[in-house]
C-alpha cells in the first residue's frame, strides 16, 4: 500500500496545473453508450475512478481505449451485447450506477448491483429508482442487484421531480431520458457545472434538450444518437482544493499561480467566502493568482447544492479555519454525516468538534505531524493540507482514496515546493 509522507512547513510556491474534472469525466463516458461507433472523450484525467469505470463499461463487451499519457478516453459501444454492471465493481464506485440509465437507454433493460453504503454513512438510490419508473421502467430487487426493465423494449418518457435534487440521480435520469419514445420532464434538476457539461455532451451527440442549467430539465427522446469528440471541463473540486493550499501555505504577498481551472464552476458561495478570509484572488482567463493572507479571517460556511458552498470542499475549509484567527463554523446541509476527517484531524491537533452536523473549529492552534488514516476522497486531501502546515512529519496512510480522485497530487505539489513524497508501507507490519 502507499502513503504520503509530508514534511509540514514548506511554502507553496509557482504554479499548479488543474485537471480533468473526474465528477463530470463518468457521466461522459456513460453517454457514449448510448450510440455506436467511437465516441472520443479528452481531458479525462488518469485516476483510478477512470480506469474502475472503463471496466464497468467493458462489462457490456464495449471497447473501451484509455490513453492516459493523452488524458483520452476512446468508447466504441458498437459490440455491446451485455446489460450488466457487477456488484465486484459497482462496489468500488458509486458512479458505476450510472449505467442503470446508459443500459436502459442503449438496450431497454438493466441488471446493476446496487452501491450500498459510503465510507461516511447512506447515500440512497431512491430518486434513480423513482426516476427510471416514471420513465416506464419496471423495477425489481434481486439479491442485489437493480433489474429494470422498459415496458415494450423502450422507456416512453415521464415526469419526475427530484427531492432533494440530486447531480447523480439527474444525470442517469436523462441518460435513460435520451433515446425514450416520449418528452420526459425532471422537475427540480441539479444544476451543477458536472450537469450541465453532460448535458451539452448529449445535445453534442443529438439528444434534444430543454432548460438546461435551469431547475427543470427537458428531454425529448430521439431514436438514435451520434458519435462525438468531447472536452471534458476542468476539476472544480480540484480548483477549490489548490486555492485553499496557496491560502494556508502560500507567502502573503507572492502569488500562486493556478492554471487551467474555471472559478465559474465553483459557484459564488466558495468565492465570496474564499475573498471574505482575506486571500486575494486575481483572475485573468484560465489562470487564477491566489495570494494569501497575513492573517486568515474566520469565515463559517454552510454546504449546499450548487452554487451553495460544495460539499466536497468542506473538508479542506476546515484546515482553512483552523488557521485563522478565530473561532467558525462548518454546516453540512447535503451529507450531515459527512466528518469521517475530523477524528483524523483531532489527532493532528486541530480543535474542531462535531456537533450535529457542524463543526466547530477554533483557529490558529498549532497542528502537528503524525500517522493519519485516509477514509475517502476528501477527507484525504483534507490531511494532506494538515500536513502541509503542521510541524514535522505527517504520514497519510491507505493513500488509494486520494488517487481516485486528485491526479498525481504529489507531483503537483512538490513541484510547487511541498516537501511530500510517496512511499510504498505494509499496513500490518509491526510497529518498530
Ligand atoms: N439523495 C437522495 N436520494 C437519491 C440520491 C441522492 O436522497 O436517490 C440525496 C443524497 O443523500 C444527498 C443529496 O441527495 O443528500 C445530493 O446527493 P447527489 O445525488 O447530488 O450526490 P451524488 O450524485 O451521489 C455527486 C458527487 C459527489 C458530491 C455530490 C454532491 C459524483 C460521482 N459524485 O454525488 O462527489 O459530493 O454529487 O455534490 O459526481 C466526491 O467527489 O468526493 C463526491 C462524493
Amino acid at each position: 500500500m502507499d502513503k504520503l509522507v509530508i514534511r509540514g512547513g514548506n511554502p507553496l510556491t509557482g504554479s499548479l496545473q488543474v485537471s480533468g474534472s473526474k465528477n463530470t469525466a463518468l457521466p461522459l463516458m456513460a453517454t457514449a453508450l448510448l450510440t455506436d461507433g467511437p465516441v472520443s472523450i479528452s481531458n479525462v484525467p488518469d485516476l483510478r475512478d477512470i480506469s474502475t469505470f472503463s471496466r464497468v463499461i467493458q462489462v457490456t463487451g464495449t471497447s473501451v481505449d484509455v490513453i492516459p499519457e493523452e488524458h483520452r478516453v476512446v468508447i466504441d459501444a458498437s459490440s455491446f451485447d451485455r446489460a450488466e454492471a457487477p456488484y465486484e465493481l459497482v462496489k468500488r464506485m458509486r458512479a458505476s450506477f450510472y449505467m442503470l440509465g446508459a443500459l436502459l437507454a442503449r438496450a431497454g433493460k438493466a441488471r446493476v448491483s446496487l452501491p450500498g453504503g459510503c465510507a461516511w454513512g447512506p447515500r440512497p438510490v431512491d430518486l434513480h429508482l423513482k426516476g427510471m419508473k416514471a420513465l416506464g421502467a419496471d423495477i425489481e430487487l434481486d439479491q442485489g442487484y437493480v433489474v429494470a426493465k422498459a415496458k415494450g423494449g423502450r422507456l416512453q418518457g415521464g415526469r419526475v421531480r427530484m427531492e432533494p435534487s440530486s447531480v447523480g440521480a439527474t444525470i442517469n435520469v436523462a441518460l435513460a431520458a435520451a433515446l425514450a419514445r416520449g418528452e420526459s420532464v425532471i422537475e427540480n434538476a441539479a444544476i451543477e457545472p458536472d450537469v450541465v457539461h453532460f448535458c451539452d455532451m448529449l445535445s453534442a451527440m443529438g439528444a434534444v434538450l430543454d432548460g438546461v442549467g435551469t431547475r427543470t430539465l427537458r428531454i425529448q427522446g430521439v431514436d438514435r444518437l451520434q458519435p462525438v469528440s468531447f472536452a471534458n471541463c476542468p476539476d472544480r473540486i480540484e480548483l477549490g482544493t489548490f486555492m485553499i493550499a496557496a491560502a494556508i501555505s502560500g507567502v502573503p504577498g507572492q502569488p500562486v499561480s493556478i492554471l487551467g481551472g474555471n472559478p465559474d464552476h465553483l459557484g459564488s458561495s466558495f468565492l465570496e467566502s474564499f475573498e471574505r478570509t482575506g486571500a486575494i484572488v486575481d483572475i485573468d482567463s484560465d489562470v487564477m493568482k491566489v495570494t494569501a493572507p497575513e492573517e486568515i479571517r474566520p469565515v463559517s460556511v454552510k454546504t449546499d447544492i450548487y452554487p451553495g458552498f460544495p460539499t466536497d470542499l468542506q473538508a479542506q475549509w476546515t484546515i482553512l479555519l483552523s488557521r485563522a484567527s478565530g473561532n467558525s463554523k462548518v454546516l453540512e446541509s447535503v451529507y450531515p454525516d459527512r466528518f469521517k476527517h475530523i477524528p483524523e484531524l483531532q489527532r493532528m491537533g486541530v480543535n474542531a468538534i462535531i456537533v450535529g452536523d457542524e463543526v466547530v473549529i477554533e483557529g490558529g492552534k498549532s497542528i502537528q505531524g503524525t500517522n493519519v488514516m485516509s477514509t475517502d476522497l476528501r477527507a484525504s486531501v483534507s490531511l494532506v493540507l494538515a500536513g502541509m502546515i503542521a510541524d514535522g512529519e505527517t504520514h497519510v496512510l491507505r493513500v488509494y482514496h486520494l488517487d481516485r480522485g486528485y491526479e498525481k497530487i504529489e507531483e503537483k505539489l512538490f513541484a510547487a515546493g511541498i516537501d511530500i513524497t510517496r512511499v510504498s508501507y505494509d499496513e500490518w507490519a509491526d510497529p518498530a
